[in-house]
């Protein structure tokens, strides 16, 4: 009886969890999701707690997790998200780690799922770490000494470790196994750089799902078992779609032995145009199309609620056409954009992506970027040694004129500089993406 009502109890948890990340491909109903999320992360405690041997240290855990979490997600800037996400999957890591250990010190002797989950786990934990140190800012530098050759050579060590501690399992093999998968998660990401980055938290993501999956069968938990196949699938598909919008490859991602060269900078006496918010208004109500590409800049401005309010007025004073144009890796996180433009409710049908609106740029009067840098820049398309080649870009160069608005010219997340802030139609706005997008609103609310 017991037996069952857990199973059925286990079953209305899958199933909520896959209903809700089902919901959370709409934003219509993203927020639905979210609650059922919520509502089968209960039920997993609840039944963690009722059958647990240890019920008052299960719920001192469960009292000191849920008080971080809350206190996390109320002191959190929305533009800090990004690594508090990569955060929480190194501690999701960390904790498949622990468990397998707690497994090897029990004697619990499983050839083959054990040190999968150690070694996952705590090659996600490291990784992740980096990505968030990386995401932060703190750490910048590439380490391109940090070659193919020596990640190939950790990699052939925990292999040979693992094939010896799954023909006799012995402690040895473990710890040195999880070491070296930890030094792997270290030695990759810091080598990762440029525009791969997005790649590698998809990768971690699902990194952390499968280790979660293994320590499942570790622990005989079902509930463990799916859910971290749902985000060891959903992850791995994630890295899928961003390699292929990157237009890189897994392995040559993780193994490159390339070493990325900043080969542009622009020449010392090369003159950037600028520009002021009224000229700015004066083009923009004379023209006939207009697209907006937002980057990370309008994230740290938040300025998603006026750039709506500013396509609003364009379209409703002026008869402006405007579009909203969505690189896949425009900020700092998938779906960076969509989900801020969807807070401002930007009509979903003014909302394009790349490949759907790069042919529009050429028969655009103004193209409007906003706080984005790297997916502009042309020498994705023009220079192979640069860090980001072979990146796809929005063409925005290629409109009548470009606005770019950012507070100086400094370079985004890659490090490398833009060509596009020096071409003949390119006009710069200075100054935060929020007040210089207010500016030219309130001036084209007195015009006419
Ligand atoms: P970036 O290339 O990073 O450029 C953002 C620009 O915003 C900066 O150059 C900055 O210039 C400007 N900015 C910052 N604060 C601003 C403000 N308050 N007002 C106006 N401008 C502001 O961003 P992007 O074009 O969105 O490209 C994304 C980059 O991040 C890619 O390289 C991508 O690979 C990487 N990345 C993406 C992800 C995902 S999954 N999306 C994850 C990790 C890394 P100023 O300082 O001069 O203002």
């Amino acid at each position: 009886m017991e037996a069952n009502s857990m199973t059925l109890v286990n079953l209305a948890v899958s199933s909520l969890f896959i209903f809700a990340l089902r919901g959370l491909t709409f934003p219509h109903t993203a927020h639905r999701s979210n609650l059922l999320g919520i509502l089968g992360m209960c039920l997993a405690l609840t039944l963690s707690l009722i059958y647990s041997p240890q019920r008052f240290t299960v719920l001192l855990v469960i009292v000191i997790g849920t008080l971080i979490g809350i206190f996390i997600a109320q002191h959190i800037q929305m533009t800090q998200l990004p690594q508090t996400i990569a955060a929480f999957n190194g501690f999701g890591g960390l904790s498949a780690f622990l468990t397998a250990v707690c497994a090897v010190l029990e004697d619990k002797i499983d050839p083959f799922d054990t040190p999968i989950g150690s070694a996952l786990g705590i090659f996600t934990f490291t990784g992740s770490l980096i990505a968030f140190l990386k995401l932060q800012g703190l750490v910048k530098d590439n380490f391109s000494f940090l070659t193919q050759r020596l990640n190939l050579a950790i990699f052939t060590v925990m292999l040979l470790a693992l094939l010896d501690y799954s023909h006799l399992p012995n402690n040895n093999e473990f710890y040195i196994l999880s070491a070296f998968a930890g030094l792997l998660g270290i030695t990759l990401t810091l080598k990762i750089g440029g525009a791969d980055m997005p790649i590698i938290i998809a990768l971690l993501n699902a990194a952390s799902g499968l280790d979660s999956a293994a320590i499942g069968f570790v622990l005989g938990n079902p509930l463990l078992i799916i859910t971290g196949a749902l985000i060891g699938v959903s992850g791995s598909i994630l890295a899928y779609i961003m390699c292929k919008a990157m237009n890189r490859k897994l392995l040559q991602v993780l193994f490159s032995s390339k070493i990325e060269k900043l080969s542009y900078s622009p020449h010392p006496h090369q003159e950037v145009r600028t520009g002021s918010p009224s000229e700015a208004a004066f083009i923009m109500e004379n023209s006939r199309k207009i697209i907006i590409v937002p980057g990370y800049g309008m994230a740290v401005a938040q300025a998603q609620h006026t750039l709506q309010q500013l396509a609003e007025i364009l379209h409703q004073k002026y008869s402006v056409d405007v579009k909203f144009a969505i690189h896949p890796v425009a900020g700092r996180m998938p779906g960076h954009m969509n989900v801020l433009l969807a807070e401002a409710n930007v009509p979903y049908e003014n909302i394009y992506g790349l490949t759907d609106i790069n042919s529009e740029f050429s028969s655009t009067d103004v193209a409007y970027i906003i706080g984005a840098n790297d997916i502009v820049n042309p020498l994705a398309k023009t220079d192979p040694n640069s860090a980001i080649y072979g990146m796809p870009i929005l063409e925005a160069g290629l409109a009548k004129t470009v606005f770019i608005v950012k507070r100086s010219l400094a370079t985004g997340y890659s490090g490398i500089d833009n060509p596009l802030f020096y071409a003949d139609n390119t006009i710069m706005l200075f100054g935060d993406a929020q007040k210089v997008t207010q500016e030219i609103i309130k001036n084209l609310e007195h015009q006419q």
